[in-house]
């Protein structure tokens, strides 16, 4: 299986489905491309060496890779057919155990990927709400309705996702459909809600900032005040810092609830939560997929939260990743380097405030390569990694940032790096 990544960008436009999986974003040239097996935080590339994944498939595995309790639930079931003309009971299940968690919702509807439960979730709000203007914050997927954002301003998703967001395919009659807000700046949505007569607003309830003069309950009080439904896309929050989602440690209820990513450890499940008068427009919506039905995603969410809730995973994975920020924290110090440390519960992001920033990203992914990890700027920690993961992780991690010190210092990185700089915006793979 030789050259993979060259073959695969030969048949497979962009060479895979997601984007965070492309080698260019980690370490062009050198990041192992594909994997034969993963268990625990190991994975093992189809060139046979193993690594230690820090970079965690982008937060799809709080429980870990090839978890055994969940995986056995799945091989039962797979074992008693995952499809027939009717429909798993466990749909029933899950819905009825995220409804136990979201006790203000009524209603659940499933997709299998994030993106998707996004985009149903507007169009569900679009149809409550008979208004066609959305408003929104950080990343919801790829969409047309989202990236519709790109038609009016290039740069209008450069701050929710990254620079250089082509449009192409996406219909011109969207153009005005789709409103970008920042973070915070309460004073600007209030402007766009007023200008764009806005149904629907959409975010994030955290990416990388706190909340500032009580941002999410001021948003939660236009909402009300205007008649807008508010969706909180806790695809990525969700489970991270509670059993449930990110707004209920906020107590900041929204209308409409997505849960994805970690929800089924692996498996492809997401959830749309929302209250019955706006859930019922789904009724009169087209929304239907005939895998959406396959049993494997909400066995797997089942017994995902079973596990969750029986270890409290959250409070693993909280204590990881604030061990993991204060040795960022401590090492920043001890080689006086000016860096950033932020990112959501259970995701300790760093980055460095020099123009470097983007050469170091990529010297601490090279040479934290060489020690057999899979390293970055963010950490989407699990209950996997252990104590002696993360020490040895910053063992090693040290080491790279002298040289960035000495960096700081005048000296040139270039001498240091063996490969291209990653990529840092959305470009065209030939
Ligand atoms: C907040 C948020 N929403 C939606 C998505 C899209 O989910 P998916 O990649 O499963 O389509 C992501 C993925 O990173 C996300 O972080």
């Amino acid at each position: 299986m030789k050259n993979l990544w060259k073959k695969s960008c030969k048949i497979i436009p962009g060479g895979n489905t997601l984007l965070s999986k492309r080698p260019e974003l980690w370490l062009p040239k050198k990041w192992p491309s594909h994997f034969i097996s993963a268990k625990g935080i190991s994975v093992t590339s189809t060139e046979n060496k193993k690594y230690r994944d820090f970079v965690f498939a982008v937060g799809t595995n709080i429980l870990g890779y090839a978890n055994k309790f969940v995986d056995n639930s799945v091989i039962k079931a797979i074992k008693n057919g995952t499809m027939s003309s009717l429909n798993c009971y466990e749909e029933y299940k899950l819905a009825e155990e995220l409804l136990k968690i979201n006790k203000w919702a009524d209603m659940v509807k499933f997709t299998r990927g994030g993106g998707e439960a996004n985009s149903l979730a507007v169009r569900i709000a679009r149809a409550a709400s008979g208004k066609q203007n959305v408003a929104f914050c950080g990343y919801h997927g790829w969409h047309d309705w989202y990236v519709a954002s790109n038609l009016k301003d290039k740069n209008s998703l450069k701050d929710h996702l990254m620079s250089g967001i082509s449009t192409d395919g996406v219909p011109l009659a969207l153009k005005k459909t789709v409103h970008p807000f920042m973070y915070n700046d309460f004073q600007y949505l209030e402007k766009i809600v007023s200008a764009k007569k806005i149904g629907t607003i959409i975010m994030e309830v955290k990416r990388n900032f706190e909340p500032t003069n009580n941002f999410l309950l001021k948003v939660r009080q236009l909402c009300d005040k205007k008649k807008i439904i508010l969706i909180f896309d806790e695809c990525t929050t969700g489970f991270r810092a509670n059993y449930g989602g990110l707004h209920q440690f906020y107590k900041v209820i929204p209308d409409m609830v997505m849960f994805g990513k970690a929800l089924g450890n692996g498996y492809a499940i997401a959830a749309v939560l929302g209250k019955k008068e706006i859930m019922d427009a789904a009724k009169n919506s087209f929304i239907s997929s005939s895998f959406w039905g396959e049993r494997v995603g909400f066995v797997a969410g089942l017994n995902t939260l079973k596990l969750m809730k029986k270890i409290k995973s959250w409070n693993i994975i909280k204590k990881t990743s604030e061990y993991i920020k204060q040795n960022l924290r401590n090492l920043a110090t001890e080689n006086n380097i000016n860096m950033s440390i932020s990112g959501i519960p259970g995701v300790p992001i760093f980055a460095f405030k020099s123009k470097n920033n983007l050469n170091y990203k990529t010297l601490i992914a090279q040479e934290m390569m060489k020690k057999k990890f899979l390293a970055s700027n963010i950490i989407f920690t699990s209950t996997e990694h252990k104590k002696k993961d993360i020490d040895d992780y910053f063992y090693e991690l040290s080491k790279v940032f002298k040289v960035i010190q000495k960096c700081e210092d005048g000296d040139r990185i270039e001498k240091y790096l063996k490969n291209p700089v990653v990529y840092s915006g959305f470009k065209r793979l030939n």
